[in-house]
Formats: C-alpha cells, sequence, structure tokens
C-alpha cells in the first residue's frame, strides 16, 4: 500500500506539525512529505529537518500585497512534494478562494477555540472576556470563507478562574496535539466523522 503524502504548512514553532509527522508512522496509512513555511525564522523547519522530513521556505513578505505572486511560488514548492492532503499548523497566512479550490477537500487547518466561536486572531482572550467557562480547539475542512469549514474535530478545555490567554493556551495547546493526529489518520483513511475529545 503506498502512503497518502501530508505537506504540513507552518509559521512558527510548528509544535502541531512535530505532533503530526511523529504520528505518521507504523501501520498510519500517511507519511510527511513535506513541511513548508512562509517565514524564515519558523522554528518548525529545524524540527522537521531533524526528523528528515523535506523542508521549503517561501517568504511572504518579499511579495508584499501580492497575495497571488506569493500563492504561485508556495503552489510550486507544494506541487513539487505531489501531497495528497495538505494540513496547516500553526499557519498564519489568509489563503485566497483560488488556491483553496486548487486542493479543493483536501486542506485541514487547526484553530484555537471552538469553531464556530472567536474566529480569527486572540481568541482565547476573547473567550476569557466572554466570560465562557470552556475553550478549545477545532480542526475543520479548509473553505474559502475564514475559519468556517466543516468540522471534523473539537476538543474542550475548562476555563479556569484566574486564567489568561497564556495559562489558556497551555492548556489548550496539548489538546491539539491530540486532536490533529486523530482528525488526520481519520481522513487519511478516507473517514470524515466527527472526532470531540474527551
Ligand atoms: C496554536 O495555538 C495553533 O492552534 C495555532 O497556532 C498556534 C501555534 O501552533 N494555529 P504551532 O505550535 O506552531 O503548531
Amino acid at each position: 500500500m503506498s502512503h497518502k503524502r501530508v505537506a504540513i504548512l507552518i509559521s512558527g514553532s510548528g509544535s502541531n506539525m512535530v505532533a503530526l509527522a511523529e504520528s505518521m508512522q507504523g501501520d498510519h496509512p500517511a507519511r510527511t512529505c513535506l513541511v513548508l513555511s512562509n517565514r524564515p525564522d519558523a522554528g518548525g523547519l529545524a524540527k522537521a529537518a531533524a526528523m528528515g522530513i523535506p523542508t521549503a521556505m517561501v517568504d511572504h513578505r518579499p511579495f508584499g500585497r501580492d497575495r497571488a505572486g506569493f500563492e504561485a511560488a508556495l503552489r510550486d514548492a507544494l506541487d513539487a512534494a505531489r501531497p495528497d492532503l495538505i494540513a496547516l499548523a500553526g499557519f498564519m497566512r489568509i489563503l485566497t478562494p483560488e488556491f483553496v479550490a486548487a486542493y479543493a477537500g483536501r486542506i485541514l487547518n487547526i484553530h484555537p477555540s471552538l469553531l464556530p466561536n472567536y474566529r480569527g486572531l486572540d481568541t482565547h482572550a476573547r473567550a476569557i472576556a466572554a466570560g465562557d467557562t470552556e475553550a478549545g480547539c477545532t480542526v475543520h475542512e479548509v473553505t474559502p470563507e475564514l475559519d468556517d469549514g466543516p468540522i471534523l474535530g473539537q476538543a474542550r478545555v475548562p476555563i479556569l478562574s484566574g486564567d489568561t490567554p497564556e495559562t489558556l493556551a497551555a492548556r489548550v495547546l496539548p489538546m491539539e496535539h491530540r486532536l490533529y493526529p486523530l482528525v488526520l489518520r481519520r481522513v487519511a483513511e478516507g473517514e470524515r466523522g466527527l472526532i470531540t475529545l474527551p
């Protein structure tokens, strides 16, 4: 059986990338074919290289507002790795509808909130400010609308009194590292049923 090829896109530390890459071994039907960053200083690039995973970097800054130009360069690097699935993992660039359409149904993302609540940024601060009693993360299919695609997995954690965005993020992140690999494996096996944790 040939493995499904998974490209992982990052912008930062790549802790979700590491969790995903470490999960794809043994009888897992997928393997990481590329780790691609839009930032030269992304810590995840060194981690991927240390794991023996091919890496690439397309710096978005020289393209300025030319989003299409950046995405053309991104797609060159991506298509060279022939991915079957693309996992956005701490990838902080908004993708155009054209890019999303080119890989329709094959892009996943993890977002640090219980979607549809708190699309966009600063999710933990917003949940705390709203007085919510729980928070979490969501893995969803990427569609042209930001943080809006079909939900494939969710993990919930309590918000405790005295929580700051940092203490809440620290409680959510380990759940991201559990949830994302479970969802990716299910998608790689051809299933899209909802996974919920705990
Ligand atoms: C995480 O909170 C993730 O939910 C968000 O980016 C943050 C950093 O992720 N998408 P990573 O450590 O770079 O995987």
